[in-house]
């Protein structure tokens, strides 16, 4: 995920920028620049790599990198930016801060703008020059060509232009002691010193300088000079906005003031959703998967079949994938573990598109699948979350994910955006193939861009009410989890969760399954978890749950806001916001998260770095 900060003050921004972008690493990123203003010059320094690379193009011995002109005075306001690249693959180029043509205004930029394409023809027409790839450096035209002398009116204006999921801080020769950021979803935080001022992403970035933090909220613009600070709304009202003292050691901060990495993550979803779906839904009512660089929507013309190959948490999205491109465009589909597909001999060939998801892009067993399955003449597409990763180069195109560096080992937030990538690849090929009306794709995709909304209404105080329950079951030792339909494969990562960071014994089943052995297992002290929402088969799951609880099993149902059916059959239940009926495990899976999250850490275990286990398995 990429990182920003912004200094004016009257101490050399370089290092101030330099050591913020440090802190900004756990984030992850691919490339990385600043932009300092002085003596009426702005100098800019981009390399691809860490920030070594960055220092060492600042020194002026990087190849690769670039640095324009040199201050001669040590400049006391910049802004710097670590990049993880979404749009546009990585490249200096790329890198931020991007600029206008006249190189007068420089911006740093997080998230999407979705809306980038017709701004960025719209800008061309009107004589801007492009040098970058990215979303992000329309800003830099757009302000640029709607600049008159006020660069917060200007932020203003544009952004009731910018549709999408950003922050970004802007400055300009012609104000060369301001900095102005604005954000929509995307987190900023000014940090407040004697004489100067502060603007990242996250806290860690100005935390070794200040502790005094304002928070800027959605929709707000944060104009800075040295020491004064001022937010506005929307409309040019001044904010009062309380300064919080933070008390956060370093590492904390790191996290967000989260416990764990995890926790983070966790809640960073409904992000993770938005940045993956937000431009690829925002054409239209339909999906657009085309990308340029990376993905040609002509790999799905006249696709007979499609099969997923994945490990672990990917193989659950893989399964999910299955209900939803049988169900919505009415292909058949094949999902397999990645380490058996390649050691069977798969009948595949052309006319079928292999997908292999891994969030790292690096396990071996997914690549040896996806490789099997190329030879063998099949289109191979890779569903991942690294851009350059190894899944990457060895396929006939890519979707990525958009989640963000994931730091904790259990996958939380890229399996959300895997499930949510896998959607819309349903609803792709359901357009193409013409098996639901262009109304119920609109319907579908107006429900997909709620659930960045409903992730956030369900976190709201979730993590209590699951603590709540893992205070009466967290001492069992064998948990069953059953689901049907598409509940099965939340069934299955719920359970995967558990076992992966409390190290407790579970089982997962297809509920109706349960009575062909499972059910064995069964009694007075066994947990057993139900995915319960809204389905074509909720009164069979409802069945299976009366079986385990006549064994004298204790039942803890996701259920489905609004439903009072499954309540009644069950010890505790923990409902999602009522959606489409396929989207809801999407949201049924977060509460399956925590409660292994809350289960692990009343056994006083470290759920980020869980016994065993590595985050990228790139042997077999
Ligand atoms: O990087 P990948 O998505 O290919 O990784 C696949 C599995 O190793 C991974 O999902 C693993 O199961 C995680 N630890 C799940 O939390």
């Amino acid at each position: 995920m990429c990182g920003i900060i912004g200094y004016v003050g009257s101490r050399p921004a370089e290092e101030i920028l330099l050591s913020g972008l440090r802190k900004l690493e756990y984030r992850g990123y691919d490339s990385a620049g600043l932009s300092l203003i002085g003596d009426g010059e702005i100098r800019s320094v981009r390399a691809v790599g860490n920030l070594d690379r960055l220092e060492a193009a600042l020194a002026g011995d990087a190849a690769g990198a670039t640095a324009t002109a040199t201050l001669a005075r040590p400049a006391t306001i910049g802004i710097g930016h670590t990049r993880w690249a979404t749009h546009g693959r990585v490249s200096e180029a790329n890198a931020h801060p991007h600029y206008d043509s006249a190189n007068r205004v420089h911006v740093v930029v997080n998230g999407i703008v979705e809306n980038y394409m017709a701004l960025r023809e719209r800008l061309v027409s009107e004589g801007a020059s492009f040098s970058s790839e990215t979303d992000a450096e329309v800003i830099a035209h757009l302000i640029a060509s709607a600049y008159r002398d006020d660069l917060a009116g200007t932020v203003a204006r544009v952004l009731t232009e910018l549709d999408g999921y950003f922050a970004f801080v802007a400055m300009t020769l012609d104000e060369p002691d301001v900095l102005v950021g604005a954000r929509r979803e995307c987190p900023l935080v000014v940090g407040r010193g004697a004489d100067e001022s502060f603007i990242a992403s996250a806290v860690p970035a100005f935390l070794a300088h200040t502790r005094s933090v304002q928070l800027v909220e959605n929709g707000e613009i944060v104009v800075l000079r040295a020491g004064e600070v001022e937010i506005r709304d929307g409309a040019g009202e001044t904010m009062l906005r309380e300064i919080v003292e933070v008390d956060w050691d370093e590492e904390t901060a790191e996290k967000g003031g989260y416990e764990t990495f995890m926790l983070k993550e966790i809640h960073e979803q409904a992000d993770a959703v938005a940045e993956t779906i937000s431009d690829r839904t925002a054409r239209g009512d339909g999906v657009d998967l085309a990308d340029p660089l990376c993905f040609d929507e002509a790999l799905l013309d006249g696709v007979q079949r499609v099969v997923f190959v994945a490990c672990g948490t990917a193989y659950h999205a893989g399964l999910m994938g299955r209900y939803a491109i049988e169900d919505w465009a009415g292909l058949p589909v094949e999902v397999d573990v990645a380490s058996e597909y390649r050691y069977r001999n798969p009948i595949v060939g052309p006319g079928d598109l292999v997908v292999g998801i891994s969030q790292s892009g690096e396990t071996a067993d997914t690549l040896g699948a996806m490789r099997v399955a190329r030879e063998r003449g099949a289109r191979v597409i890779a569903l991942t979350n690294v851009m350059g990763s190894q899944a990457t180069r060895e396929c006939d195109g890519v979707l990525y994910t958009r989640a963000g560096l994931e730091i904790g080992v259990a996958a939380t937030k890229t399996f959300v955006a895997q499930l949510a990538l896998v959607y819309l690849l349903a609803l792709r090929l359901a357009a193409l193939r013409g098996s639901l009306s262009a109304a119920r794709i609109g319907e579908l995709v107006a429900a997909m861009r709620q659930l960045p909304q409903l992730i956030d209404e369900l976190l709201d105080g979730l993590d209590a009410r699951v603590d709540a329950i893992a205070e009466w079951c967290w001492q069992a030792d064998f948990f069953l989890y059953i689901g049907r339909h598409a509940g099965v494969p939340i069934a299955l990562e719920g359970a995967l969760k558990l076992k992966e960071i409390s190290y407790v014994s579970t089982d997962a089943y297809a509920a109706g399954e349960m009575k062909h052995g499972p059910i064995a297992m069964l009694d007075e002290r066994t947990p057993v978890v139900a995915v319960a929402t809204s389905s074509p088969v909720l009164a069979k799951v409802i069945n299976n749950i009366d079986e385990v609880r006549a064994r004298g099993a204790k039942v803890i149902a996701i259920t489905t806001a609004g439903d009072d059916t499954v309540a009644p059959h069950v010890e505790d239940t923990i409902a999602v916001p009522a959606t489409e009926p396929m989207l809801e495990p999407l949201l049924a899976v977060i509460p399956l998260q925590l409660l292994a999250y809350r289960i692990a850490m009343r056994r006083a275990l470290n759920p980020d770095q869980p016994r065993n286990l590595a985050k990228t398995v790139t042997v077999e």
